[in-house]
C-alpha cells in the first residue's frame, strides 16, 4: 500500500522536489490522502445505494416547482454547446479524462442547473474543479438568476499539464463571479465557510473518500442555511454519505443515478451515483424562501 503512493510520487523526482520546497505540508498531506484512500478502496470499495428513478420529480416536488420545469430546457440548449467547447479545446470528456477523476455527468450537471436556477442562491461552494463543468454550469446559472456568487476549492494535481486544464471549461466572462483558492478541502474549506457566514447550495466533488466527504459535509452542513442543498458525487465510491445520513437529521435525501457520457468502467452499475442532501426549514411544509427572495424581503421600501 505503502509502497505503490510512494512509487506513484517518485516516479516524477523533479515534481515532486518541486512540491517539497514549496508546500512541504501540502505534500505530505496529499501523501496521507492516498494512504487513506487506497486503505479505505481496498477495504470496502462499494457502497450501493438504491437510486430513486423519480428523483428529478421529486426534487422538483421539494422546491414546489412543476416538473418537467423551464430550467430544464435550458439546460438541454446548453449542455452540448459546453461540451462541444471543451472538446475543441482537445479534452477526451467523459469518465477518468481529469487526472483519473471523472468530469461531472449530465445527470449530476442537471440537477445542480436546476437547483441554482430554482433555489436562486448567493452563495455556492464548490471543492473539485477539474475541467470546471459543475463550475461553468453554477456560474452561467447564476447568471441568468442575476445574482449570486461561487467559491471553488480545488487541490491541483502535481502534473503541469493538467494544472493549465483546471477550470478550462470556465470561459472568461464567467470568472467576475468566481473566487478559486487553490489548495486542499481540508486547507481551505474552514477558513472559506467561517469568511461566508452561511451558505445556501455546497457541492463535493474533490477526493472521495469518506474521510474527506465527511469532513467536508459536516462542515458545510453546519453552514447551510435552512432550504439549501448539498450535492454529493460517487457516493458508491465511498462510505461518506451513508455515514452523514446516519449522523444528521432534518433532511430529505435523494439518491440519483449518474449519466456518463460513455460506461465507467470502474463503477457497480456502470454509471455511478450522486446525493443531494435538502435542509428542512424549521416549519415543515412552510413555503422555501429562495436566499434572493429573503434579501430582497429585507431592503427597505420605496
Ligand atoms: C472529479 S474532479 C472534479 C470535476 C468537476 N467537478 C467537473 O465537473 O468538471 C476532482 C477534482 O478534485 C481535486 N481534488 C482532489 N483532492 C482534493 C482535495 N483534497 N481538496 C480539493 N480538491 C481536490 C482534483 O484536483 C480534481 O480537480
Amino acid at each position: 500500500m505503502l509502497s505503490g503512493a510512494l512509487s506513484q510520487a517518485l516516479a516524477h523526482p523533479k515534481r515532486l522536489a518541486g512540491a517539497l520546497a514549496t508546500d512541504p505540508i501540502g505534500l505530505f498531506e496529499k501523501l496521507q490522502d492516498r494512504l487513506v484512500q487506497r486503505w479505505e478502496y481496498r477495504s470496502n470499495p462499494v457502497h450501493i445505494h438504491q437510486p430513486s428513478p423519480n428523483w428529478e420529480n421529486d426534487l422538483h416536488q421539494h422546491l414546489g416547482c412543476d416538473w418537467p420545469c423551464g430550467a430544464q430546457t435550458e439546460f438541454a440548449a446548453l449542455w452540448p454547446k459546453v461540451i462541444a467547447e471543451v472538446r475543441e479545446q482537445g479534452i477526451n470528456v467523459g469518465p477518468a479524462s481529469f487526472a483519473g477523476f471523472n468530469d461531472g455527468d449530465r445527470a449530476l450537471l442537471r440537477a445542480i442547473w436546476c437547483l441554482v436556477r430554482h433555489l436562486k442562491p448567493l452563495n455556492v461552494v464548490e471543492t473539485g474543479v477539474g475541467h470546471g463543468f459543475t463550475s461553468r454550469l453554477v456560474l452561467e446559472a447564476l447568471v441568468r438568476n442575476g445574482d449570486g456568487h461561487l467559491s471553488s476549492i480545488d487541490r491541483p494535481p502535481l502534473d503541469p499539464v493538467m494544472q493549465r486544464r483546471i477550470g478550462i471549461a470556465v470561459p472568461q466572462e464567467l470568472r467576475r463571479c468566481w473566487r478559486f483558492l487553490p489548495g486542499s478541502s481540508r486547507r481551505c474549506l474552514p477558513r472559506l465557510l467561517s469568511q461566508l457566514g452561511t451558505i445556501d447550495l455546497f457541492i463535493h466533488d474533490s477526493l472521495h473518500t469518506e474521510r474527506n466527504v465527511r469532513f467536508e459535509l459536516d462542515r458545510s452542513w453546519a453552514a447551510l442555511n435552512p432550504g439549501g442543498a448539498l450535492v454529493i458525487d460517487d457516493i458508491d465510491s465511498n462510505g461518506g454519505y451513508g455515514s452523514f445520513c446516519g449522523t444528521f437529521q432534518g433532511f430529505r435525501g435523494l439518491v440519483c443515478e449518474a449519466e456518463p457520457i460513455r460506461p465507467d468502467e470502474r463503477r457497480f452499475n456502470r454509471k455511478g451515483l450522486f446525493a443531494i442532501v435538502l435542509k428542512e426549514c424549521p416549519s415543515a411544509g412552510a413555503k422555501i424562501t429562495t436566499p434572493a427572495e429573503e434579501l430582497a424581503s429585507r431592503q427597505p421600501r420605496e
